[in-house]
């Protein structure tokens, strides 16, 4: 529900922070900001300190004059909370709020993103506080979103946290017999009589180091519970801010694959999802397209928002590459094309201290617009204005999706075997690679969403089988679905218990396999197999399985297990079930894949050479077709298909030469 009505154009601007400059500077920022289009700003992220500087006393004089100056030069703005870091005088007071961390260690004032999602005093002052905003500035229309405290994250283990746990355990187990229950706590002896017998699992008690544990269950719910004790802290805010603007949307600002908390579960309680895209200057395209999948698939494919991206250069990279010429443009119009509906920096003005002067900004050090970046950022601005509303709104169509699940994640992160190079990210990469190379549209989605809309559902290491998700894909390939799924699948329950009579659990029938033993290779060892006249390596996870069923389409050719399948399909009601008993080179994955999405009819939007992009977005005003030349080259085609490219302006025949310069883009209207 991003208030379309009030932004009619792709929002541009991003972080502003003129609380950090004196006052007579704010004008000419102004200046230089309109001559870059820059048509919205998200103001007052880090202000808490100067916002309240004691328990009941509070100051707004400055933001008002802040809000006023933007408001006088026509920008909307995106208004956050400041809650992101806690004043000093707060710690001082009321030390609650301080964060314990994972080894024990009681922090003291300093950093940021550091208040105890538990402490009374942050729970009684962040939504107060927020509250106080809302009341100030709900006159204000130019206000287009809410944007609650910044990149929520990290973990807390000090005493208020170890009591919620234990109210929270109860909650959800009700008995403590429940609780050794599905810790399994008869292993080692770790039976607990009383919830006040339960500590929280750190370095101080089942933990070796971040993700060695000896109790996985215990972690598992541990993670659980601090992302819920934060997004609780959110929704504090969220509720006293929507009771005082109902109609303006609130959000706070993701990470894309951040460990730390279930994004899924967050997403319910956004009116939008906001993500920050900070690639390094090597990441793959297809890694940044995911992540944009993912954020998008938050809200079940609605439009997200671009929070944050730099302009030019980042600090906090070993080594920060400029982007080069064109690279901002593109990656913008990349999170366009993946279903971003706008284009938002960090940040508008560098500032002159601290461990983010050198982090590239709208208005460099240098302080005019006569700068490459300036130039870049101006360009864009003005060609986002020309480009208006045509694409704002517009959704995916994707027939293909892959299945992301955090507690997946977590419980593969703390599996304790069978290799300590899994790696649920790198697995999932592999295979929306695969889908990404050949430009066919994928939706990223949870275990909570719906499959009937897909032709084929790809469930990479999907270690952990909740309960009745089994049934829900088994409903689905029953209907003609076609699910693929891998190694170190079906283990575990919810609470990381395994499913005992054969691995993959409670998927066997619907893949008409069982999996025997699993042989984990280090990385210079590797199997192979034979496919379609293709060798191709199997490594990481060999299963030694049995095929019940299904019918064996490859097999190991080398070591005591030569013979055994590797690839196996399983005709199930009127669909599929696909497995892959291992890891494999890009090559496979490309390769089978291509097969699969053939026998599913999922077409590609166009054929195009590795680093030239293709993405489609639909809405009411038509069908959008993205191009995005990464490469260092020019990329020439024949357009399959007749339209109008939205910012070169020429119309196309179907068949007419298409040239892309080196990191250009098109955005064809379909005729
Ligand atoms: C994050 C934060 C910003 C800033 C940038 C720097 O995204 O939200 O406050 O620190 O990183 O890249
Ligand atoms: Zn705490």
């Amino acid at each position: 529900m991003v208030a379309y009505e009030k932004i009619k154009k792709i929002p541009y601007g991003g972080d502003y922070n003129p609380e950090q400059w004196p006052e007579e500077t704010w004008e000419e920022d102004m200046r230089i900001l309109k001559l870059a289009h820059i048509d919205t700003v998200t103001l007052n992220v880090f202000s808490w300190a100067s916002l309240q500087s004691d328990d009941d006393v509070y100051h707004f004089e400055k933001l008002d004059k802040i809000i006023d100056l933007v408001t006088a030069h026509g920008m909307k703005i995106c208004l956050a909370t400041s809650t992101g870091a806690h004043p000093a005088w707060m710690a001082r007071k009321h030390p609650d709020i301080l964060r314990v961390e994972h080894n024990g260690m009681k922090r003291k004032f300093g950093g940021r993103h550091n208040s105890c999602p538990n402490s009374p005093t942050y729970r009684k002052y962040a939504p107060a506080l927020a509250a106080k905003l809302a009341e100030r500035y709900k006159k204000y229309d130019n206000i287009v979103a809410w944007h609650i405290s910044n990149e929520y994250g990290g973990e807390c283990y000090c005493e208020n946290c170890e009591k919620k746990f234990r109210e929270w355990l109860k909650e959800k187990y009700k008995t403590i017999d429940e609780v050794n229950r599905v810790w399994d706590t008869a292993f080692w002896g770790h039976t607990f009589y009383d919830f006040e017998d339960v500590v929280l699992p750190n370095l101080l008690s089942e933990h070796m180091d971040d993700t060695r544990s000896c109790f996985q269950g215990i972690s598992l719910d541990y993670k659980r519970f601090n992302s819920e004790s934060i997004l609780n802290a959110y929704r504090l805010e969220y509720d006293a801010i929507h009771a005082i603007t109902p109609d303006i949307p609130i959000t706070t600002n993701l990470m894309g694959t951040f460990f730390g908390l279930d994004y899924q579960m967050w997403g319910k309680y956004m009116d939008f999802i906001s993500w920050d895209n900070y690639p390094a200057n090597d990441t793959p395209i297809s890694s940044t397209a995911l992540r944009h999948d993912l954020m998008r698939g938050l809200k079940q494919g609605k439009p997200f928002a671009l929070m944050e991206q730099t302009p030019s250069v980042q600090n906090w990279q070993p080594f920060n590459m400029l982007k080069r010429p064109g690279v901002m443009r593109l990656w913008s119009y990349q999170a366009i094309a993946h279903g971003a509906d706008t284009v938002l920096f960090f940040q508008m003005k560098r500032s002159v201290g601290a461990c983010e002067k050198y982090h590239g900004a709208v208005i460099d050090h240098a302080g005019h617009e006569n700068t490459r970046v300036f130039r870049e950022v101006t360009a864009l601005g003005a060609e986002l204005e020309k480009l208006g509303s045509q694409t704002l709104g517009a959704r995916s169509d994707a027939k293909a999706a892959i299945v992301f699940d955090w507690d997946n994640w977590w419980a593969i992160s703390y599996s304790s075997g069978p290799s300590i190079y899994l790696d649920y990210c790198r697995e999932v990469e592999q295979y929306y690679k695969a889908l990404f190379d050949r430009n066919i549209p994928v939706d990223m989605i949870g275990v909570e969403d719906d499959l009937s809309r897909y032709d084929l559902v790809i469930a990479p290491m999907l270690y952990m089988v909740k309960t009745g998700y089994d049934e829900k894909i088994r409903a689905y390939v029953k209907e003609g679905g076609r699910f693929l799924t891998t190694c170190f699948s079906g283990y575990v329950d919810e609470h990381d218990l395994v499913t005992i009579g054969g691995y993959p659990g409670k998927l066997r029938d619907i893949l008409g396999i069982w999996v025997e033993e699993e042989d984990a290779l280090p990385e210079n060892l590797h199997n192979r197999f034979h496919y379609h006249g293709n060798t191709y390596p199997a490594s990481l996870l060999c299963d030694l399985l049995h095929t019940e069923g299904a019918e064996t389409l490859a097999s190991y050719e080398e070591d005591f297990y030569a013979g055994m399948p590797v690839l196996t399909k399983n005709a199930f009601g009127k669909g599929f079930g696909y497995y892959v008993a291992t890891q494999s080179s890009d090559e496979f994955y490309r390769d089978y894949l291509e097969e699969i999405c053939e026998e599913a009819d999922i077409q590609p939007i166009m054929d195009t050479p590795d680093g030239v992009e293709v993405t489609r977005r639909i809405n009411q005003n038509g069908v959008f077709v993205f191009l995005l030349n990464h490469r260092e080259e020019p990329y020439v085609t024949a357009l399959p298909f007749a339209g109008e490219d939205l910012l070169g302006g020429k119309i196309y025949k179907a068949g007419d030469a298409l040239v892309l310069e080196k990191k250009d883009v098109a955005i064809i209207k379909l005729k």
